[in-house]
C-alpha cells in the first residue's frame, strides 16, 4: 500500500546555497551516517532510539495498550508529570491529534493534562483545583534519572491529593511510573509501594524517548494508534537503512542546516501554519536545542505560529538581521473545511473570496509568505505534513531524531548529552540547602 510520506522542499534555499556547496558536504554527512550506524560517533551508548520503531516489542505494546484502555475505560483523567524530554513528545502527539478545542486532550474525550513541568503554585493548584471531585483519576509520573525537582515535587504534590481521594489499595493501582529498570528514586519509590512499572532503555537519552513508553503510554490513553505511530516512524527508519544517502530527507535538512549555519545563519524559525503542530514544533525545539547547543556552537531554534506570529515577530522576520532562516513545517491537508459565506450584501467586501475555504486563503497566505521571506534574504524550506495522522506523526518525530543526531555530527559535538542542564540546578539546589 502507497503510505502518505512527510516531505522536505528545498527549492527555495538555491538563491542562498548553491548545489556545490551542499555536494561538498556529502563525505560529512557519509561519515556522521557511519558514525551512527556503527555506534562509533560522540555519545554512541544513546543510539537506542535508532531501531525503536521496527524492534519494539509487540508484548511491550500490548501492556501499553491493555493500561491505558483501562485508564480509558472510565474516561479517566490521566495525570502525567514529566519535564523536558520527559513530556513534550507525548503531548505534541495528543495536540497534533487531538480535536483543537478537547479541553480534555484526549482524542476520545478522554484526558491528559500535564504538569510538573514547572515550578508553579498557581499552575498545580489550579489543574487539581480543576479536576471535577467525582472524576477518576490516574497518574503517570516519567522521570529517566528518578531525580528531577519538578516531576517529583509534583508527584509529591499529586500523591497528597490521591491520598485523600482514594484508598491504599486504589491509590497503588491508580499510579503508573515510566523510569529507569533499577536507578534512581522514582524507581526506588515504585518497588517499595508497589506502583505498576514502564522502563525507558538504559540507550535511549530523554529528548529520543517519545517512541518508548514516555510517550507511547500517555499517548495511547489519549487514544493515539500507538502501532500506527510505530510504523510511521518505522518505515522512515527503513528509508535511512537502504535508500541513498543524498535522497534521505532527514539528512538533507541537516546538510541544509549546517551549511546555512557556516553562513552565519544561527537562527532556524520553524514556523507553522496550523495550531495543531504548535506542540510539535515545542517538541522539535527542544530536540534541536539540547542535542546541538554546545561548545560554544548550535543553531538557536525558535517557533512562529503563522499566520498569528506573521503580525508578531513577521517584521523582524521580513527585515530584521539576516542571521536567520526558517523551516516550514506545512499540513498539506485539513480534515474540516470552513467555507467562507457569499454575503449578497458584501458588507465587509469580502465576496471574491466567497465559496473558497479558509484553507484555501491559508494556503496563499504561506505561498505569500515564502515568497516575502525569500525575496527578504531568509532562505527557507518547507517540510510537508500530508494529514494529521498517527503514521505522519511517527514520521514527524524520527525525522528530527535522526537529523539532528547527523546534524550533530556535523557541527562535532555530542547530540546525546546535555552538561549544560546542570548549572542551573547545581545553583539552585545550594540556594536550597539541599543536603549532600
Ligand atoms: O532530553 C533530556 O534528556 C532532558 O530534557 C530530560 O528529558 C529532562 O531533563 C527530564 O529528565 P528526567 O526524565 O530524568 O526527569
Amino acid at each position: 500500500m502507497d503510505r502518505k510520506k512527510i516531505k522536505l522542499n528545498i527549492d527555495n534555499i538555491k538563491p542562498f546555497i548553491d548545489q556545490k556547496s551542499l555536494d561538498a558536504l556529502t563525505p560529512e554527512i557519509i561519515a556522521a551516517d557511519e558514525k551512527i550506524k556503527k555506534g562509533t560517533g560522540k555519545g554512541a551508548n544513546f543510539l537506542g532510539w535508532l531501531h525503536l520503531p521496527s524492534r519494539t516489542d509487540k508484548k511491550l505494546i500490548s501492556d501499553i495498550n491493555n493500561i491505558a484502555g483501562e485508564v480509558r475505560k472510565n474516561k479517566s483523567i490521566l495525570l502525567c508529570i514529566g519535564i523536558g524530554g520527559s513530556y513534550l513528545g507525548s503531548r505534541a502527539g495528543i495536540e497534533f491529534l487531538s480535536p483543537l478545542f478537547s479541553n480534555k486532550r484526549g482524542i476520545g474525550g478522554e484526558g491528559v493534562f500535564f504538569c510538573g513541568n514547572n515550578l508553579n503554585s498557581d499552575y498545580i493548584e489550579d489543574l487539581l483545583g480543576s479536576l471535577e471531585k467525582d472524576a477518576d483519576i490516574y497518574v503517570n509520573v516519567i522521570s529517566k534519572s528518578g531525580t528531577t525537582i519538578e516531576p517529583a515535587l509534583a508527584f509529591r504534590l499529586v500523591y497528597d491529593y490521591m491520598r485523600k481521594r482514594y484508598d491504599k489499595k486504589e491509590l497503588t493501582k491508580r499510579v503508573i511510573c515510566t523510569t529507569d529498570k533499577e536507578k534512581g528514586a522514582l524507581k526506588k519509590m515504585a518497588s517499595q509501594q508497589g506502583f505498576r512499572t514502564f522502563v525507558i532503555p538504559d540507550d535511549v537519552g530523554g529528548r529520543f524517548s517519545v517512541l518508548t513508553p514516555v510517550g507511547l503510554f500517555p499517548m495511547a490513553c489519549a487514544g493515539v494508534n500507538i502501532e500506527e505511530l510505530l510504523n510511521g516512524a518505522a518505515d522512515l527508519e527503513q528509508d535511512v537503512s537502504k535508500e541513498k544517502i543524498e535522497t534521505i530527507d532527514a539528512y538533507k535538512y541537516a546538510a541544509v542546516r549546517n551549511a546555512l549555519y557556516r553562513q552565519g545563519k544561527h537562527i532556524e524559525i520553524l514556523s507553522d501554519f496550523h495550531p495543531s503542530l504548535h506542540s510539535v514544533l515545542e517538541w522539535c525545539k527542544q530536540l534541536l536545542a539540547e542535542s546541538e547547543g554546545k561548545e560554544g556552537k548550535g543553531i538557536f531554534p525558535s517557533i512562529a505560529d503563522f499566520t498569528t506570529d506573521l503580525h508578531a515577530i513577521g517584521q523582524l522576520i521580513q527585515q530584521g538581521a539576516r542571521n536567520i532562516f526558517e523551516t516550514f513545517v506545512i499540513m498539506q491537508a485539513s480534515g474540516k473545511k470552513a467555507q467562507i459565506p457569499q454575503l449578497e450584501e458584501d458588507i465587509d467586501q469580502l465576496n471574491y473570496l466567497a465559496g473558497k475555504t479558509l484553507d484555501y486563503v491559508d494556503s496563499m497566505a504561506y505561498r505569500g509568505t515564502v515568497q516575502a521571506h525569500t525575496t527578504g534574504g531568509v532562505p527557507n524550506m518547507t517540510l510537508q505534513i500530508p494529514e494529521r495522522s498517527a503514521y505522519c506523526l511517527g514520521q514527524i518525530y524520527y525525522f528530527f531524531e535522526i537529523s539532528v543526531a547527523v546534524s550533530g555530527y556535523l557541527l562535532g559535538i555530542n547530540p546525546f548529552d546535555q552538561p549544560g542542564v546542570e548549572a542551573y540546578k547545581n545553583n539552585m539546589y545550594k540556594l536550597l540547602n539541599k543536603p549532600r
